[in-house]
């Protein structure tokens, strides 16, 4: 998991200054960057962490990867930037948020557990459906759940516009109108998609859980992962 990084040279010096990029890229067309004791003035160069690179004669080292479990508040959007809805990295105070990314992102009317970090490689261990990543939400309905709906969920159901039926999936009825589900993949909108392709209509979502990883922050909270939960997603 902790692999050597390889990455252009400006977004290098973002990663182990504080220095923005236009400022990143003014320094390196200054020549006052050095990768392996030669000057490098093009930004898209290609530099690996087992290089000296040094800034005007210091070495940078990068910083280590950031991972962050957040409780998601409805009416908030994955996204870097507000947009229509406010961004939920407004309920984050980092250094350098912009480096950062959510691993599986959620609808806007969608509340929970989201993971956020700059590791983009580990990130393909949530999102990717062939490492098979267990997903939980918490889906309230507006008809009551039929009972063959489990067995479809569990064999796939085809969604509309996708080649594929849906992975197995696996569904506990906790009341006729409220239910878990488990997923191991993330299209689009793919919950509420499958309760549609059901003939029904999930009014609240909520995921509780990634993984191993549960959700137990309070709403617009936040926390930095354990390395043992880090390392669960590796496995
Ligand atoms: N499925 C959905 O439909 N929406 C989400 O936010 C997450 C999963």
């Amino acid at each position: 998991m902790w692999c050597r990084r390889l990455m252009r040279l400006d977004k290098y010096l973002c990663k182990s200054t504080d220095l923005t990029k236009p400022e990143a890229i003014e320094r390196i067309h200054n020549g006052e960057l050095s990768v392996n004791g030669e000057v490098v003035l093009d930004e898209s160069t290609q530099v690996h962490e087992s290089n000296t690179i040094l800034l005007s004669g210091d070495v940078l080292t990068l910083r280590a990867f950031r991972y962050i479990l957040m409780h998601k508040p409805a009416g908030t959007i994955c996204s870097n930037i507000d947009e229509v809805y406010p961004s939920l990295f407004n309920y984050l105070e980092v250094d350098n948020a912009s480096e950062l990314h959510i691993a599986g992102r959620l609808d806007a009317d969608t509340t929970g557990l989201v993971l956020i970090t700059d590791d983009g490689r580990w990130s393909f261990n949530i999102t990717l459906p062939t490492k098979s990543c267990k997903k939980v939400y918490r889906v309230t309905l507006s008809r009551d759940i039929k009972d063959d709906v489990a067995h479809k969920f569990k064999v796939g159901v085809q969604l509309q516009g996708e080649k594929n039926p849906t992975r197995p999936a696996e569904l506990e009825v906790i009341s006729p109108k409220e239910v878990l589900l488990t997923i191991t993949e993330g299209k689009f909108h793919q919950v509420k998609r499958m309760f549609a392709a059901v003939g029904n209509r999930v009014v609240g979502l909520h995921r509780e859980q990634i993984g191993d990883v549960s959700l137990d922050v309070e709403e617009g909270q936040w926390r930095y992962l354990t390395e043992d939960e880090v390392s669960s997603f590796s496995q």
